[in-house]
């Protein structure tokens, strides 16, 4: 089924004006907020898209074949499955260099759909091509080690819908269904999704699949993906601290029970925090 956008003409706009400025920009945000759906509207003659930069030869391949479709790839050969068998044996150096011999500084706009997975080869390879290429790319976030390849980015948040918004994507999912209460289906979906378009979509497609769309298959419907995750190791610090005020006050009233039994609780809540600490990595 395919989406048709839902709002975002702001953000769009803000994209299509860094790519005429030449701005590198990255669209930030969480899984399933709409990045791709976003960049998949971004349409102009020098633009060319890819997945993503990793594994990285892959991925100059695949530049590089997006500059032969748009007949800028140097050396100028028909066919590209005849460069591809002639040059892929060669390193990622010497792709490199093609693809970035093959075009002025400026001329072209580079759009990574999705740059999340990145590595160190990955983060040298956006300094190079950001000598040549305007880049416009998504990713959940950035982690500290690598902003330094991003610097000079111009970042645009990508959101949750707003409540109008996801109403608006609610209603274009669910066209044709038969829904007994759609106030209460609405209501539901909004709470579950938070807004998220990729689990209002995933909401909307389960539901799909009930025989009936019926108040009690609505309640009974769940999306785990996107609701707020509870951080257990906070509430475990917060108990463990509380055991240890505990620990205090009883000693101050000189209750031994109770000094003892809030020294058991710490050390099992320290326990506890440890192995969850663990089985996170
Ligand atoms: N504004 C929108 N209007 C309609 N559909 C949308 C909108 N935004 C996102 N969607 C739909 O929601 C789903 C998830 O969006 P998308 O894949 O673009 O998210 P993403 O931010 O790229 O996620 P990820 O971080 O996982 O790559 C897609 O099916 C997309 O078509
Ligand atoms: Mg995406």
């Amino acid at each position: 089924m395919i989406h048709q956008l839902v709002a975002r003409k702001e953000k769009l706009r803000l994209i299509e004006e860094n790519l005429t400025k030449r701005i590198d920009t990255l669209l930030i945000g969480p899984i399933g907020t709409g990045k791709s759906h976003l960049l998949a509207q971004v349409d102009a003659e020098h633009v060319l898209k890819v997945q993503t930069l990793s594994p990285i030869k892959e991925a100059l391949i695949n530049i590089a074949e997006e500059l032969h479709k748009h007949g800028k790839l140097y050396p100028h050969i028909e066919d590209f499955e005849k460069i591809k068998k002639r040059h892929g044996r060669e390193t990622i150096q010497a792709w490199t260099d093609m693809v970035l011999d093959s075009v002025q500084k400026n001329e072209l706009v580079l759009i990574v759909d999705d740059l999340s997975y990145m590595t160190p080869s990955v983060g040298r390879l956006i300094d190079k091509l950001s000598h040549k290429f305007t880049i416009i790319a998504a990713l959940q976030e950035i982690k500290k080690t690598y902003e330094k390849h991003f610097w000079k980015f111009d970042r645009i948040e990508i959101e949750n819908l707003s409540t109008p918004e996801a109403k608006q994507l609610i209603r274009q999912c669910a066209a044709g269904a038969d829904i007994e209460d759609y106030h209460m289906t609405e209501t539901y979906i909004l709470q579950q999704s938070a807004g998220n378009p990729r689990a209002i979509i995933e909401i909307v497609e389960k539901l799909r699949k009930e025989p009936a769309v019926t108040r009690s298959a609505v309640r009974h419907v769940s999306h785990t993906g996107a609701r707020n995750q509870i951080d257990l190791t906070v509430v475990v610090v917060f108990l463990l601290l509380a055991v240890v005020a505990a620990r205090f006050f009883m000693r101050g009233i000189g209750s031994m029970e109770g000094y003892v039994l809030a020294g058991i609780g710490s050390a099992i809540l320290v326990g506890i925090r440890f192995f969850m600490y663990r089985f996170k990595r």
